[in-house]
């Protein structure tokens, strides 16, 4: 058989990845292999999920770029807020903010008005690429008492709601509730052999804190199955679940958390764990 790259260059990465899956900490943690030295250095807590916005400063020499952690805003405000009704886009830059617009109360200024949070006049507490502000949060302090996580911001965002630790308003009054759809959807993983755990999307998790029109139509067509593109290459490129998982929700080194379905047990393992061929054995 001739050999075709086409066909042994994503085998490749996949294999790499599945090596990635068990040098992860929680299946591998030994030694000098941490979350920290392992396979991908993992970014730090305060990194992960904070999108430097340089779209509209790039150019200009009086101000920094701005930096906007997402860790600091979701402990009071669910995505919906900011990205189906303020309207932010959920890439990096293509959101056009201008410093009039915040100074009249919308954008940032929505909130950042001086009442809901600080005002449109401290410049450098949003313009501090490259510096260190002393008035802003240290993460340590800020997500202290958090349930903890392997990943990401090192805090398990599901969590935290579920137990009532964070309490992110639905809406900027604070009056509207979400509206929760509990509906898992098994994506069976099969279109390569061999594969990993097939995939559970849960509804729940997600509209907890998004609304639908995050996803459907433009991610995801409305219809189990009926995103037949999507593959995990994809998903590392920033498609599909990795428009947000790798992101701003945690990332895809924690492959479990997605392939949690548990894969079939061997006949021959639910029969007291031996084999035919050792039954064989034995009897002679
Ligand atoms: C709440 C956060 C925040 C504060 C406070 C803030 N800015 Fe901005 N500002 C932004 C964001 C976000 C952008 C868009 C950045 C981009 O696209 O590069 C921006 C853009 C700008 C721009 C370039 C675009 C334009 O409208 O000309 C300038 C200049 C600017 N800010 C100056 C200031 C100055 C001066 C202050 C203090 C008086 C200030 N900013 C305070 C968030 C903030
Ligand atoms: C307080 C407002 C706010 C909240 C809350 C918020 N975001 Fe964002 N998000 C932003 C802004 C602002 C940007 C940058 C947009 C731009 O530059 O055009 C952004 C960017 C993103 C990006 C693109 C990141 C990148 O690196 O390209 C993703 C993905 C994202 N948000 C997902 C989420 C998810 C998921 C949630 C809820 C868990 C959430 N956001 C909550 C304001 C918010
Ligand atoms: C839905 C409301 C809301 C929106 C929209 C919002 N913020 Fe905030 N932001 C807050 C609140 C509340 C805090 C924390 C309270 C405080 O420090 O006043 C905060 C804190 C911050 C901090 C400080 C983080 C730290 O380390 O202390 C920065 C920087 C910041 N926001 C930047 C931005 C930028 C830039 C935008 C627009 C791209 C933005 N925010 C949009 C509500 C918002
Ligand atoms: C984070 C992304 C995301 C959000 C938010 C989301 N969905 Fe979905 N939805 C999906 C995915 C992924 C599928 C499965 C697609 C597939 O199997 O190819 C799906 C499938 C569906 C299906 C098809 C079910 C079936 O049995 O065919 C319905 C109906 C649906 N979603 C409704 C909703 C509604 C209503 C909301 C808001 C309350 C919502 N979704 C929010 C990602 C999302
Ligand atoms: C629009 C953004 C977005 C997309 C797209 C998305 N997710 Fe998520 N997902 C989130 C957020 C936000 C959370 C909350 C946890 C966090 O932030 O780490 C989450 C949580 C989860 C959880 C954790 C549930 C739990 O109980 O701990 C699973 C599993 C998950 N996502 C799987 C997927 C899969 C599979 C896809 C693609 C089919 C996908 N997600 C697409 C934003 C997204
Ligand atoms: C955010 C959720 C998520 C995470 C995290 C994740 N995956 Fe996936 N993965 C998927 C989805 C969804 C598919 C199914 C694509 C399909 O076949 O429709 C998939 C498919 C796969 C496949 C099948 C081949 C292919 O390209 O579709 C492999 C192999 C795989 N993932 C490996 C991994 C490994 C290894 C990790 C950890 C390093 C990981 N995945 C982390 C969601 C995830």
């Amino acid at each position: 058989m001739r050999f075709t790259w086409s066909k042994h260059v994503p085998t490749a990465l996949v294999a790499g990845l599945l090596i990635a899956a068990f040098v992860s900490p929680r299946v591998y943690a030994q030694g000098d292999v941490t979350a920290e030295t392992g396979f991908q250095k993992l970014k730090p807590a305060e990194d992960y999920g904070t999108v430097v916005i340089e779209r509209n400063t790039k150019n200009i020499k009086t101000v920094n770029p701005v930096v906007f952690p997402h860790w600091a805003h979701r402990k009071g405000y669910t995505c919906k807020v900011c990205h189906t009704d303020l309207g932010f886009t959920m890439k990096a830059g293509a959101t056009d903010i201008k410093q009039a617009d915040i100074e009249a109360g919308r954008s940032c200024g929505a909130c950042h008005n001086g009442k809901e949070a600080f005002g449109p006049f401290e410049c450098i507490r949003c313009h501090s690429w490259g510096i260190e502000v002393k008035e802003n949060l240290k993460i340590g302090e800020f997500l202290n008492g958090l349930p903890k996580d392997d990943f990401g911001n090192r805090v398990n965002w599901v969590n935290a709601l579920r137990e009532g630790k964070i309490k992110p308003k639905a809406d900027l009054a604070g009056k509207e509730e979400m509206t929760v759809l509990d509906l898992d959807i098994e994506i069976p993983v099969s279109k390569f052999t061999p594969h990993p755990p097939g995939v559970v999307f849960p509804h729940k998790a997600h509209t907890e804190q998004l609304f639908c029109s995050s996803c459907h139509p433009g991610i995801f067509t409305q219809q189990r199955g009926a995103n037949p593109e999507m593959n995990m290459m994809r998903i590392i490129a920033g498609k599909y679940c990795g428009e947000c998982h790798g992101h701003v929700a945690f990332p895809l080194e924690d492959c479990f958390r997605c392939h949690s379905k548990p894969a079939p047990v061997p006949e021959w393992l639910k029969e007291g764990g031996k084999k035919d061929g050792d039954k064989e054995s034995e009897k002679k």
